[in-house]
């Protein structure tokens, strides 16, 4: 009787630390193939059986597939589909209830299917639902107490505990695996219409797309020299790309005029910001790329406009790019002037230092390596690294 009592205790101890440790290995990590084995060494260590199987219901639910199976005769079971309430397994899965069949070979409610297949002998089966938040999506099956015994309902609910894990487990990495496959698509979605809406600007512009690319690479240069925070860098870069998309509204009879605008175009030409902010103030994904567009034309002494903001009341997102925008400006032919030397547009911009400009924002400008100066004028497309931030959402974030 002591004997007895203490070999339960023990089984007990065995138990909670099994379910210790498969807890430990899913929190350790997500990956689904050694966690389930992990989950079905476990039960079988622990239950004592001469083999398992770890079903799962795949294809929506028409099939169900062995994951993972440890005993004797593995490769063979790894070859055997069941449909959806065929033999025990497929019964315990289409009720969620588990099964405990002590004579297998006498009970009716066995297909036989395995057996046939494996050429193992099959005496007692035990079988537990795999029940998640989405239902019963498994079973954990086992083969054959060990040293002819009767698997005992006890076994049954420590099965159904590791079960419940496992289909935790499996329903975590399904989710991972979606997360990952919509931020992948969208992602593709998002380097096409980049393709499509930076062609698009450029049909507005005197210039080609490469005014697009130039100032976005600047303007992430400029932002990285000054530390502005990383998270800071992807808004940047939208605003950038788009902070002009608002000239759309505007006239070709002003945008394309090869001379001076008069005050009364002038004051119709400021309208773009507004126009821009306008255009894009709906969609989330820019909501704060969307302060560029609006306060790209603000001066640091208030001067500016649409408002006038002075100093750090305008975003430092905005006086950023103010400074690689006029840079662009004055660097590449304009319709209304031509285009400026290095030396020529960095002299103008110094002389604006604390007037219309950042200091520090002129002073990473002149921080410029020649390699860097000459790697903005040439460029031909975004850099890898750009496209790919352009892309990045903050708030969908994933790691891989
Ligand atoms: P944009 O050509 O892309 O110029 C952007 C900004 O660069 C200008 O904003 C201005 O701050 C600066 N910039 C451009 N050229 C010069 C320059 O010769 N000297 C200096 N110091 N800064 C310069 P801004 O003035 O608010 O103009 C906004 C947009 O209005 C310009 O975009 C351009 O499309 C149009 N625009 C401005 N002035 C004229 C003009 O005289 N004639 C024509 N046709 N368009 C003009
Ligand atoms: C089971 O139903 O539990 C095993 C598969 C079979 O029916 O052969
Ligand atoms: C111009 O007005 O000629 C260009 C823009 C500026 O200097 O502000
Ligand atoms: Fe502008």
């Amino acid at each position: 009787m002591e004997d007895h009592r203490h070999a339960e205790l023990e089984q007990k101890v065995r138990e909670l630390s099994t379910l210790l440790e498969v807890s430990r290995v899913i929190n350790a990590d997500l990956e689904l193939e050694r966690v389930l084995r992990t989950v079905l060494d476990q039960a079988i260590e622990v239950i004592q059986a001469e083999a398992g199987t770890l079903w799962i219901l795949e294809e929506g639910g028409a099939v169900i597939v062995p994951r993972v199976t440890a005993g004797p005769v593995t490769s063979n079971i790894l070859q055997v589909r069941l449909q959806p309430g065929e033999g025990i397994t497929g019964r315990v899965i289409q009720t969620g209830v588990g099964d405990l069949v002590t004579d297998a070979q006498n009970d009716p409610r066995w297909a036989g299917r395995v057996d046939s297949a494996t050429g193992f002998m099959t005496r007692s089966i035990i079988s537990a639902p795999l029940t998640g938040r989405s239902g019963t999506i498994g079973c954990l099956q086992l083969v054959n107490k060990r040293g002819d015994r009767f698997f005992q309902s006890s076994d049954l609910d420590l099965l159904t505990a590791l079960g419940a894990q496992a289909a935790l487990v499996i329903e975590n990495s399904r989710l991972l695996e979606e997360t990952r496959a919509l931020a992948r698509s969208l992602q593709e979605a998002w380097t096409g219409a980049l393709d499509a809406l930076t062609a698009a600007l450029a049909t507005r512009d005197n210039d080609t797309q490469h005014h697009c690319y130039r100032t976005v690479e600047l303007a992430v240069l400029l932002a990285r020299r000054i530390n502005v925070p990383e998270v800071e860098i992807p808004i940047i870069a939208r605003g950038a790309l788009l902070h002009d998309v608002g000239k759309i509204g505007i006239p070709d009879g002003i945008l394309y005029k090869p001379g001076r605008l008069t005050p009364a175009e002038r004051e119709k030409m400021k309208q773009h910001v507004r126009l821009g902010y306008d255009m894009l103030q709906h969609i989330m994904f820019f909501r704060d790329a969307n302060l560029v567009v609006l306060y790209h034309h603000e001066d640091f002494d208030g001067s500016g406009y649409p408002l006038g903001l002075k100093g750090e009341r305008i975003p430092v997102s905005a006086r950023i790019f103010h400074v690689a925008d006029v840079y662009d400006a004055l660097t590449n032919e304009r319709p209304y002037k031509e285009a400026w030397p290095h030396e020529r547009a960095l002299a103008e911009l110094k002389n604006g230092s604390g007037l219309h400009f950042d200091p520090r924002v002129v002073t990473a400008l002149e921080s410029l390596t020649p390699e860097e100066v000459d790697w903005i004028h040439t460029l031909q497309s975004f850099s890898t690294a750009t496209r790919d931030l352009l892309g990045r959402s903050i708030r969908y974030d994933h790691r891989p």
